[in-house]
């Protein structure tokens, strides 16, 4: 195990950053502590080329616009090189099996990122790549996203975790299961509003009731209720468009609009991953008026991102 010193936090160095599970809260706030020193570097234009060299291939099994473009950007910054690798174009469209395509990427490449359906993809990808592996999104978990999300959080609160109550509305999806993770870990108060049958993973919730101050309910007003940041993402994810019209109906009134504004507290940020459906999950005026912090968020991948890489692959 090797020790890493970002300024006044200290953290063990791990191979793969697959699930904020696998972290502690230490690692959490040491790897925002980073991302907040390299977007400070950034901004000031100063040099902070950390992987010289070092190749990160890019495995998209599904569409993107930020996480693809904030690790490619994210790379150069660093001083390394992105490879872009659609998952039709390379021979994993036409069934290589992911063990294989694991041991021949790690004798290219130092690192993986992969954005894929199944979360035991990413987790095979892993055990068979001598390489450290990014999980860029799967249909359980987006980390990366989440690590952003509480790098906004902390930038635009400016108060410990502990202080903050988190309300997700929506669906029990991919980032809600990070959410619960990374909310819980950090310290926050998490509420999930979600209707039945769509909740997030039931190990998940038993783990954030065990592990600090969570409420799962289907009652939007009783999540939002005292909230200092509102979360919403997408009815229908990516894979599921075939399910679009059903779930609008299913999901109707799980949205952040005025009135789930009026229920949580002064000054609310609202934080949404994007891509946004405005008139869905988020109204087109809430959305607006609280733009500033979730692009903001989008950035934030690009930093949050950064802190990943340069943890997993400097050495
Ligand atoms: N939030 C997010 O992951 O966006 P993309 O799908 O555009 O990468
Ligand atoms: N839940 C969404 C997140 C997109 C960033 C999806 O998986 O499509």
């Amino acid at each position: 195990m090797f020790v890493i010193n970002h300024g006044k936090r200290c953290v063990t160095l791990k191979k793969d950053f697959l699930l904020l599970s696998d972290y502690s809260k230490e690692e959490i706030l040491s790897l925002l502590a980073l991302a907040l020193e390299l977007k400070e570097k950034k901004k000031r234009g100063e040099p902070h080329r950390y992987l010289e060299g070092k190749r990160l291939g890019m495995i998209f099994e599904k569409s993107s616009t930020r996480t693809r473009v904030s690790f490619e950007v994210g790379m150069v910054d660093l001083g390394g090189y992105p490879l872009f690798l659609s998952g039709t174009d390379t021979q994993i469209g036409r069934g290589e099996p992911v063990e294989d395509t694991a041991r021949v990427f790690s004798r290219y490449l130092d690192g993986i990122m992969i954005r894929t359906f199944s979360q035991k993809t990413v987790d095979t990808l892993a055990k068979y790549a001598t390489i450290p592996v990014v999980n860029g999104l799967t249909d359980f978990a987006h980390p990366c996203q989440v690590l952003a999300d509480l790098l906004t959080i902390e930038e635009h609160k400016k108060m410990p975790f502990s202080e903050l109550t988190l309300c997700y509305i929506g669906d029990g999806n991919n980032v809600a299961n990070s959410l619960i993770v990374g909310g819980i870990k950090v310290g926050m108060k998490v509420r999930t509003a979600c209707p039945a049958g769509y909740q997030p993973d039931t190990a998940i919730m038993a783990w954030a009731k065990a592990n600090g101050d969570y409420l799962c309910t289907e009652s939007v007003a009783e999540a939002a209720t005292g909230a200092d940041v509102l979360y919403t993402d997408v009815w229908a994810s990516m894979g599921q468009e075939s399910e679009a019209q059903a779930r609008a109906k299913i999901f109707a009134g799980y949205q952040i609009n005025g009135a789930v504004m009026q229920a949580a507290n002064n000054n609310a940020m609202v934080l949404h991953c994007l891509p946004a459906h405005r008139g869905e999950e988020i109204t087109a005026d809430v959305l607006e008026s609280h733009a500033n912090e979730i692009f903001d968020e989008a950035e934030n991948r690009l930093h949050a991102q950064k802190a990943v890489l340069v943890h997993l692959m400097k050495n």
